[in-house]
């Protein structure tokens, strides 16, 4: 009898040890409660052999759009199985009067070491409460640990009175549209330059919307980001500790209506993937390398192949992930959001395979690192 149950009990480790684990693009993604994780728009931080998730924490209904809660925070060590670490920046109190007062948005958090200071720097693209997306803001929030809590430090517009490296004539001398002229996301009356939406900003500071942080392997930080109205990508470095602008910028795909960039570097060329301007709703994703961060830039077109490719699968681009340890293993990570309950909003990760200087991304129902 001993020998059985010490046999059933062999059984059932050796069964656990060697339980497999997938991705599962676009399905329900239990945490270590059993609860679907709740960080979208998200962004991963590798810390002493720990990855951490952040993103934003949304909740049901259509006011789940709206930050809520702050931004979720979760870590694991193997990718697959995610432990809740809880909310890592909160929200302040409604009637604060902070900059991120509950129900202000909050989108697209990302956090980084920073080497100098020993601190984790959170930056996020945030609209003050009640102002609709014209705020167009960065938000840096900084923590001792990488799960925090993040005390939220300042929110600006960037590089207010500083014009890009490739500012041209035309800038300086057009005039600028009249501060009540309103323009909406998607599309323009006439192209960025034309309209002269540079120079518009160029003393307050320009718009900031979707955004990403890329760290170089020098240590220096730049922000990339939807400016000028969404039409035009622009990159800027950060300072030696991470928590501001230093005026150095560049504008890239002018016109091209570009949002959800991330930004990686592989065998010393860098990559971008990004969407196209359509909210919520899908779009093709578009690719972009160049040998160094402020470029030149070269589009490559949509990386996605096969069936729902022009939609990237459903999802919009968040972040590329790095996998440690493993030789040109990339992660596309997306989101496949749900506007009317953002909290069912589900996640889209998918291997990036590089073909010579280009990369292409193809569904996958399930798969697991192994592929790669
Ligand atoms: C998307 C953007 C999201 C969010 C949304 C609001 O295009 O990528 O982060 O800002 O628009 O409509």
């Amino acid at each position: 009898m001993i020998k059985i149950i010490y046999s059933i009990l062999c059984c059932l480790f050796f069964i656990s040890c060697t339980k497999e684990y997938y991705f599962q693009p676009g399905e329900v993604w239990p945490d270590n409660h059993g609860v679907h994780i709740n960080a979208h728009g998200g962004g991963i931080l590798y810390d002493n052999g720990v990855y951490y998730w952040f993103g934003e924490h949304k909740v049901e209904g259509s006011i789940g759009n709206t930050a809520q809660v702050g931004v979720h925070c979760y870590s694991s060590t193997d990718l697959y199985k995610w432990k809740d670490e809880g909310i890592a920046l909160s929200v302040a109190p409604e009637g604060s009067g902070s900059d991120i007062e509950k129900g202000c948005v909050l989108e697209r958090p990302k956090v980084i070491y920073n080497a100098n200071t020993r601190k984790y720097i959170m930056w996020f693209h945030l609209e003050p409460k009640g102002m609709g997306y014209s705020g167009a803001k960065s938000g840096v929030a900084v923590s001792e640990k990488p799960t925090g809590p993040y005390q939220f430090i300042h929110s600006f517009r960037p590089n207010a009175g500083h014009w890009p490296m490739n500012v041209l004539d035309i800038h300086i001398t057009r005039p600028v549209p009249s501060s009540g002229e309103q323009f909406s996301g998607g599309s323009l009356p006439a192209p960025p330059d034309s309209l002269n939406l540079l120079g518009r900003d160029m003393k307050g500071g320009q718009m900031a919307r979707d955004m990403n942080l890329f760290v170089d392997d020098d240590g220096k930080a730049y922000h990339i980001y939807s400016s000028e109205e969404n039409s035009t990508l622009h990159i800027s470095l950060l300072s030696d500790d991470y928590t501001r602008y230093v005026g150095k910028y560049k504008r890239l795909f002018v016109g091209r209506h570009m949002e959800a960039a991330a930004m990686f570097k592989r065998k010393g060329k860098y990559y971008l993937i990004m969407s196209g301007c359509t909210g919520w709703e899908p779009n093709a994703a578009r690719s972009a390398v160049a040998d160094a961060p402020f470029g030149e830039w070269k589009e490559l077109g949509n990386p996605c192949k096969g069936k729902d490719a022009e939609w990237t699968f459903y999802s919009q681009s968040c972040y590329v992930l790095p996998v440690q340890g493993c030789n040109d293993c990339y992660i596309y990570m997306g989101d496949r959001w749900c506007p009317k309950n953002p909290i069912d909003g589900r996640y889209v990760w998918l291997p990036i395979q590089f073909e010579g200087d280009s990369f292409i991304i193809e569904w996958k129902d399930r798969w697991s690192l192994e592929t790669l």
